[in-house]
């Protein structure tokens, strides 16, 4: 059930014939032997590049001047994305993000750095508006990898950073709208089976989303590290963690082979582990492209509930994926077209087409 349509997949695909085949042959399943035959990516492309969600132009250019100016990559990602997180008018990440369902600001972060295989993450952290920032500290100065809610919170204050209100006007204004509309359609769903259709997240009517920024970045070392941000699905239930912060599911990078994240739907990419499995698949000789399209693939195929799939049974939401690889090769990719990420190539920031599995 709900396979994607072999011949719609090699019409709508950027891919060619020949590497849509190849795509449309794989097993969607890893098999752990793989991993290890595998031949590493290891020649670096002595060029830097840079690939970010759409809204991540000045991040972008941030990053590649801190590249240029020779520093690592975590370094560049995360003064990018500090600057989105900075900004009161991207309201899906850190300061001006849209809250959870009770109009309190919670946001989830991580970061991955190539060289040292080292991560740090935080999620349901509240008050602190970089939450990259206290990621990259959990990666630093502690023993773990993931901090969320208070505990965050607390670590975050012990090491210097400063509670602040992360709810602007317009986002307690969208918030307040959304709460005066509530309905059965909300995130507290009545038991239900599989079958069930209309029941649950309506995304378009209450401007629901799950806007983040990823960026993954290669520096003039030949290093990749990658991070990712945001305050997660707008109006969720307290508590709630997306795929942003979970290391394997909303960014991974091995610094020998390459760097990937996601934005969109968290709980698809969280029952994936899209990032993982797409830094593997490059590993095992797959293109940006293709092991991001594979990524779609998978959540598309796997999504067994009909509230979350569309007429032709197609899973309907958002999810992109980003990918670059030690060769300085990139793609970005979503299950419908329409999508686009952007790169800066050591020039300049351009925006490009998704590839995609359906045309819209
Ligand atoms: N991808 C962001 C989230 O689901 O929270």
């Amino acid at each position: 059930m709900n396979k994607i349509n072999r011949r719609e997949f090699l019409k709508t695909t950027a891919l060619t014939g020949a590497a849509a085949a190849t795509i449309n042959r794989l097993p969607v399943l890893l098999i752990p032997g793989d991993i290890f035959a595998a031949t590493p990516l290891s020649m670096s492309a002595n060029k830097p590049i840079a690939i970010s969600s759409g809204n991540g132009t000045k991040a972008l250019e941030l990053a590649m001047s801190i590249i240029k100016d020779g520093k690592d990559a975590l370094d560049a990602v995360i003064a990018g994305v500090n600057l989105v997180e900075d900004d009161p008018n991207d309201m899906s990440v850190g300061y001006g993000g849209l809250p959870n369902e009770e109009g309190i600001v919670e946001l989830d972060a991580a970061v991955m750095h190539g060289p040292s295989y080292r991560a740090g993450s935080v999620a349901a952290l509240r008050n602190i508006k970089n939450p990259s920032k206290v990621a990259r500290l959990v990666l630093e100065r502690s023993d773990h990898v993931l901090l969320v809610g208070e505990g965050a919170l607390k670590f975050a204050k012990i090491h210097g950073f400063k509670e602040e209100n992360l709810l602007t006007e317009k986002a307690r204004e969208a918030w307040l709208k959304w709460k005066e509309n509530l309905n059965k359609e909300d995130d507290w769903l009545p038991p239900h089976t599989i079958e069930e259709t209309d029941i649950g997240q309506i995304y378009e009517k209450y401007l629901r989303h799950y806007g983040t920024i990823h960026m993954s970045a290669l520096d003039m070392n030949g290093n990749l590290s990658c991070v990712t941000t945001t305050s997660g699905l707008s109006f969720k239930i307290p508590g709630r963690v997306g795929d942003s912060p979970i290391i394997g599911a909303g960014l991974y990078c091995d610094n020998e082979v390459g760097s990937a994240g996601s934005t969109g739907r968290g709980e698809a990419n969280l029952l994936n582990c899209s990032s993982v499995m797409i830094v593997e698949w490059m590993r095992q000789g797959k293109s940006p492209e293709e092991a991001c399209l594979l990524a779609c693939k998978r959540v598309n195929e796997r999504c067994r509930e009909k509230r979350l799939q569309d007429a032709q049974g197609r899973f309907k939401h958002g999810v992109t994926f980003y990918a670059i690889n030690k060769r300085g090769e990139y793609s970005g990719a979503g299950i419908f077209s329409g999508g686009t990420y952007l790169i800066h190539d050591g020039t300049e920031v351009k925006r490009k087409d998704c590839a995609y599995l359906f045309k819209r």
